[in-house]
């Protein structure tokens, strides 16, 4: 089998320069030689892509993902071995990048086409074809400075998909847009697979990487640590991933009078179901105890993944009293209608004593995602879920001409 990309012993260093915040002058006055750390992204990775083959990178954040597929799409350049490219290569890296913010959308389209080498004609051919998946028709001539970050998402993606790579790099864009738009790129996805095309794909989404790559490779702090089939290197990952946070929790000191074993959220159907955007949810913290403990307070915050503080409910203001826990046992909190929308998420959690002044456990914040329902909005973190309503009021204008 012919290999559409080899890495080879690819190693990557980055430097980190410290005292950022100094002047000019002082920087100057020290002379030239700044003072920084060397930190190796990548270590001595070595494996190959197979021509035609839907290929994952799973791996926790800063593992070097991103660095791999910037090497891969020559963006960064290695310091050590190499990384080998047989085929014309498209990219979709981060969120706008390549994307000048004021420029319209379709500038940005020229210009993005041009970067990936097709000349103004080839451009112009593919132009609708290129609006017409993104969904942006009314948008296109709007300066993207004012898109959502799913517009983004959406332009970047339609161009990268569009210029006919035989080499498709994506980084961790598959859990953004609507509904809809994900149905798309899924069945694009499917389209190069059919057509032979490689597909190079960075997620957080393990469903998705079990059922749309034939092969998966995990990083673990720059180092290739396993690869494979989706699903054994899923599962590795997954419980990998569960053993360092148990043992980073035991390391914190709660006192643990009661803990928190397991946060999970889901949506309608129980624990399996998603959280989705507009349908009931459940967010259920499973206790223990080491002997019945009275009146504890039970507190969730909910993030996003960029770090926005979403909500922060505890059982105590909502004024339900757990009074007296069993030695294990559950806390629910039924959400009617979950109105965050689609996208990342982190809920943390903790457990205290009845006067709030001691934690009994804190334990490791998880993520969940909450999944497209039939809110179309993008904007924001939360669907107001309003009826707009028109009315007129006074004269209505004259028509002019008449
Ligand atoms: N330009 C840079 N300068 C210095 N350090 C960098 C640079 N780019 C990445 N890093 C560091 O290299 C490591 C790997 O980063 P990378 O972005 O590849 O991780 P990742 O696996 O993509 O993570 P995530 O899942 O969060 O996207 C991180 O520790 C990161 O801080
Ligand atoms: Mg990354």
């Amino acid at each position: 089998m012919s290999a559409a990309v080899e890495v080879n012993h690819l190693s990557k260093r980055f430097r980190i320069y410290h005292e950022r915040n100094q002047s000019l002058k002082v920087a100057l006055m020290r002379g030239r030689r700044a003072k920084f750390d060397e930190f190796w992204a990548l270590k001595d990775v070595d494996f190959e892509v197979p021509t035609g083959k839907t290929f994952g990178l799973v791996g926790h954040n800063g593992s070097g993902k991103s660095t791999l597929l910037k090497t891969m799409a020559r963006i960064l350049v290695p310091d050590r071995g190499g990384v080998e490219v047989h085929g014309k290569v498209s990219a979709l890296l981060e969120l706008g990048a390549g994307f000048h913010p004021e420029l319209s959308g379709r500038d940005n389209v020229y210009l993005n086409g041009s970067i990936l080498g097709l000349s103004r004609k080839e451009i112009d051919r593919r132009f609708d074809d290129i609006v017409g998946f993104a969904g942006l028709d009314e948008f296109i001539d709007t300066p993207v400075k004012n898109y959502s970050s799913g517009m983004y998402v959406r332009l970047g993606f339609s161009v990268a998909i569009n210029v006919d790579p035989e080499i498709l790099l994506i980084d961790e864009v598959l859990a953004v847009g609507d509904e809809e738009f994900q149905r798309k790129c899924m069945d694009k996805f499917h389209e190069f697979k059919e057509d032979g095309r490689t597909i190079v794909v960075v997620s957080h989404a393990m469903g998705t990487m079990r059922t749309l790559c034939d092969q998966v490779a995990w990083l673990s702090h720059g180092e290739l640590q396993r690869i494979g089939g989706p699903n054994d290197v899923v599962d590795g990952y997954v419980e990998d991933a569960q053993t360092s946070a148990r043992a980073q929790d035991d390391e914190q000191a709660y006192s643990r009078e009661v803990s928190i074993e397991k946060a999970e959220v889901f949506g309608p159907s129980g624990p399996a179901s998603p959280a989705t955007t507009g349908q009931a949810a459940t967010i259920r913290l499973h206790y223990a105890a080491k002997s019945p403990v009275a009146d504890p307070v039970f507190k969730i915050g909910i993030h996003t993944v960029e770090g926005d503080y979403v909500t922060g409910p505890s059982s105590r203001v909502a004024g339900m009293d757990v009074d007296r826990t069993g030695t294990r046992g559950r806390v629910d909190i039924e959400v009617p209608r979950l109105d965050l929308l689609p996208g990342g998420y982190i809920l943390s959690s903790a457990v205290y004593s009845a006067d709030m002044k001691k934690a009994y456990h804190r334990p490791l914040p998880v993520r969940f995602d909450v999944a497209a329902g039939r809110s179309r909005e993008t904007l924001g973190l939360m669907t107001l879920n309003g009826d707009w309503v028109h009315v007129t009021e006074g004269v209505a204008p004259p028509v002019l001409g008449r």
